[in-house]
């Protein structure tokens, strides 16, 4: 404890310096959008109660008549399990369904035969000497409806007895998430055995699919993860110099993100130099950059659930060198040549065949006797949202409201040279819009800020 206690004095100290650098009002400024506050301390933010009833009413007319469970996740408990720095983070679904933080909660729809739908929220009953350990909770009451705007909320203790009632008027399949080995599917089992539901389906391919196109809501987030994602790769490109260590720029980035209100990293920041540019999920960042190198950062802010993913690749020293310059732009091009062809009815596969076609075409004799395409070594984009790699089928056309990385690569292991470029794109009516384009991304725009020259 005493070691942890002391290194973090420590990085306080260096921390502040970057504070002044980069003073946090003027960067919490910048974004344009504010968050929604929490109306009671410790309950998170606030819900936004029409979009989550929307999705619910959405969720229901797809699974028809039965009752769908939704569990939160469970709490965690310092003494049995290594916390370190992961703080509690809400299951995506129920996040999704409820827009509460709560854990240990579960959501229960009932979809009668009618077609009327009953809500259900059961949360902890509050404990006031735990409270004092792990902070207030949000417990059944007038609160819990009125922030969560769900009607009829519940002692979790009753959720049992629930379910047994709701089967005799509620026939019809039990539609859950199905989380193997856990707590929660012991009790899915012990109502299967009671007899609530004549089957257990998996209701985890109808939310993906839902999942898949965001709604103005989750767009307020995931825009704003992204837009701090941004200020962090700024502010990283503003501070880097030879002989930095790899977690100097892995700590202004985080502090950026932290600074700027952001939850926690979406996933562990690589911050890969010289030879760890070329290892794609390099995320020990211990190395001390030497001039001459390139600099990896894949990074992403998790904003109220919400990921950023976002990478650039810049020269320590501030100037590409001529044979990186050639290929970055290579791989620049590639990028723009599948950003310029996303539009809805297009599918991911199409994407990575026009920037494999682009790299094919333009690689001269960058690459030697083959095109630069065979260093190309990862696939073109993936989903973006609640997770980095988000849910959902892959072969989907794109449609309007979708969110996904366009991230190709070059990595030459022989040169310890690896560039890639990622940017996070939403697919608009009739195109695209780069929600990342504030991270400067042409070799000209990357070494005016590293220059310290001003890029709007
Ligand atoms: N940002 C890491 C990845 O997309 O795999
Ligand atoms: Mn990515």
């Amino acid at each position: 404890m005493m070691k942890t206690m002391r290194s973090h004095s420590r990085a306080t100290v260096s921390l502040f310096v970057i504070g002044v650098l980069f003073p946090v009002d003027a960067m919490a400024q910048s974004i344009s959008v504010a968050p929604p506050v929490a109306e009671l301390p410790g309950m998170g933010r606030a819900i936004e109660i029409d979009a989550t009833r929307a999705r619910r009413q959405a969720l229901t007319e797809r699974t028809g008549q039965g009752i769908i469970a939704i569990p939160a996740a469970t709490s965690r408990d310092l003494e049995s399990e290594v916390l370190q720095d992961n703080d509690f983070r809400q299951d995506d679904y129920f996040f999704y369904l409820t827009g509460l933080e709560s854990p240990d909660a579960w959501l229960v729809m009932a979809v009668h035969p009618s077609g009327t739908v009953e809500l259900h929220l059961f949360l902890p009953e509050r404990n006031p000497q735990m409270e004092q350990w792990t902070g207030r909770k949000l417990g059944p009451g007038p609160d819990a409806i009125r922030l969560t705007g769900i009607p009829n909320v519940h002692p979790l203790d009753s959720l049992d007895r629930a379910l047994f009632a709701l089967q005799r008027t509620v026939p019809g399949p039990l539609f859950t998430p199905l989380y193997a080995g856990t707590a929660e599917n012991e009790r899915i089992d012990r109502w299967l055995q009671a007899g609530v539901g004549v089957d257990v389906r998996s209701v985890v391919p109808v939310l993906d699919s839902m999942r898949l196109v965001k709604d103005d809501a989750e767009m307020v987030r995931q825009r704003r993860a992204i837009d701090i994602t941004v200020e962090a790769q700024r502010a990283a490109m503003q501070a880097i110099e030879p002989g930095m260590f790899e977690y100097q720029i892995e700590a202004i980035i985080e502090y950026t993100f932290r600074s700027m209100g952001a939850d926690r990293v979406g996933f562990p920041s690589i911050i890969g130099s010289g030879p760890n540019s070329t290892t794609l999920h390099y995320d020990t960042n211990r190395r001390q950059t030497q001039p001459g190198d390139l600099v990896v950062m894949d990074i992403g802010a998790e904003y109220g659930q919400y990921s950023a993913d976002v990478t650039r690749t810049v020269p320590v020293e501030g100037r590409f060198t001529d044979r990186q310059k050639a290929i970055y732009r290579l791989v620049l091009g590639a990028q723009q040549a599948a950003i310029d062809a996303t539009r809805p009815g297009i599918t991911i596969g199409e994407l990575t065949r026009i920037a494999r076609a682009y790299l094919e075409r333009n690689s001269g004799d960058l690459c030697g006797a083959s095109t630069c395409n065979r260093y190309f070594i990862h696939g073109l984009s993936h989903w973006l949202g609640m997770r980095v790699h988000d849910v959902g089928d892959y072969s989907t056309p794109l449609a309007a409201g979708m969110v996904l990385t366009i991230e190709p690569g070059i990595y030459i292991e022989a040169e310890q040279l690896g560039i890639r470029i990622e940017d996070d794109i939403l697919v608009t009516d009739n195109g695209a819009e780069i929600l990342s384009a504030g991270a400067p991304r042409s070799v000209e725009e990357i070494e005016a800020l590293m220059a310290g020259r001003l890029v709007p």
